[in-house]
């Protein structure tokens, strides 16, 4: 089986990968030509397997190096997960994030019933796009308010998708997964921003951690879990879109006061609120039923809430003490 991976770089394209080549897949990933001649920071999350992949350049912003890209091999599942993922980056610039989220999609779509008609499509959709929910648990049905420009690049790209699904016969699916995070999530995401400060705070680098909203709840789970649902979708008989989730939603709060603790310190010590992570529309709560998934899919999550954040914080306390000691050993040795 061949697999074509854009956003192979990101979180969510690393662990798919080692997914697939565990599984015997030979993997392909699509980069940006940056990242090509910029390999020691751009491949910080596939470094460890950057030999058992083939890489292609092409960006998002060009069908003509995305076409060119799907003429070389024959994909059996091209799984879309590049995307500028940042919500409040949507904020700041809508503009570039619908372009690459929406044309990038259309793009990816426009030229596979041409050139690989066979190829299985995943989109990576998103529980932002319940936004200003309507209901909870959110599941498949649930309508659609999404509240920040990414969220609408996201429903614009699932509705591409379904139509490629309906107009083309092709096997095109939709995983709406919600927040999913790790050791390997970029240090923006309130997750990793909670984890890495609190190991800098922990070995006296820093004294405070500024942050926005503390109230928003997510439901959060491990990325290393959810990648294996994207997998066992392009699985199935037919094609459909499928929900994945813990079903259990923390607040900002209870996630920094869980790192904290995990190091013997009170978030309360440590944590500023800070008007400018704020954003203009917020997305307040989301909880997802992920009975369709469990059901249909057999997909099951192995890791816990308390699990992750534990993972996360000794992960960034190991890799901090390790660049702290290392940078000790440069000034020393006079270098
Ligand atoms: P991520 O870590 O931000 O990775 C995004 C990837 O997209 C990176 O490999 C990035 O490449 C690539 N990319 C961005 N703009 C590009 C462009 N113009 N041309 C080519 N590649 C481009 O995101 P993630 O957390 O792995 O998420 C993967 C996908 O799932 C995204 O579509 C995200 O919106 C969606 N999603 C994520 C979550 C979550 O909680 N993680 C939940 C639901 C949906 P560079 O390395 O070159 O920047
Ligand atoms: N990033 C960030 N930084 N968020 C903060 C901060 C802060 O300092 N303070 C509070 N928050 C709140 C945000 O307002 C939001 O309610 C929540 O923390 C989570 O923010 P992020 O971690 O940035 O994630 P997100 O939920 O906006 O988006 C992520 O999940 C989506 C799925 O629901 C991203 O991974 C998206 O790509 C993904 O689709």
């Amino acid at each position: 089986m061949k697999a074509l991976i854009t956003g192979i770089t990101g979180q969510d394209g690393s662990y798919l990968a080692e997914h697939l080549l565990g599984l015997g897949y030979e993997v392909h990933g699509l980069v940006r030509r940056v990242a090509l001649e910029d390999p020691t920071r751009r491949f910080n999350r596939i470094e460890h397997f950057l030999e058992r992949v083939t890489l292609h350049a092409a960006s998002l912003e060009s069908y003509p190096s995305l076409f060119s890209v799907l003429t070389k091999v024959s994909f059996d599942e091209c799984y879309h997960l590049a995307a500028q993922s940042f919500v409040a980056e949507s904020f700041a610039d809508g503009f570039s994030t619908m372009n690459t989220n929406i044309n990038g999609t259309h793009y990816m779509l426009a030229a596979l019933p041409e050139i690989q008609p066979q190829c299985r499509f995943y989109f990576a959709g998103s529980s932002e796009m319940f936004g200003k929910v309507s209901e909870t648990p959110q599941k498949e049905n649930t309508p659609f308010h999404p509240r920040s420009p990414y969220g609408i690049s996201k429903v614009a790209g699932l509705d591409l998708t379904r139509n490629y699904r309906e107009a083309y016969g092709m096997f095109c699916v939709s995983g709406i997964l919600f927040n999913h995070e790790s050791p390997r999530r970029g240090f923006e995401f309130v997750t990793r921003k909670i984890t890495s400060t609190v190991a800098r705070i922990k070995l006296g680098l820093a004294s405070e951690l500024r942050l926005g909203n503390l109230e928003a709840k997510r439901d959060w789970g491990h990325a290393a879990d959810y990648v294996k649902a994207m997998h066992l979708m392009l699985q199935q008989p037919s094609p459909d879109d499928y929900v994945v989730a813990t079903g259990e939603t923390h607040t900002v709060r209870e996630f920094a006061e869980a790192a904290f603790s995990t190091v013997g310190l009170d978030y309360r010590d440590h944590v500023k609120v800070d008007e400018q992570f704020y954003r203009p529309a917020e997305v307040d709560l989301l909880t997802g039923d992920a009975a369709k998934a469990r059901r249909v899919l057999g997909w099951k999550q192995e890791h816990e809430f308390y699990q992750l954040v534990q993972e996360m914080v000794e992960s960034d306390l190991a890799a901090t003490t390790q660049r702290n000691s290392e940078s000790r050993m440069h000034i020393s040795s006079g270098a």
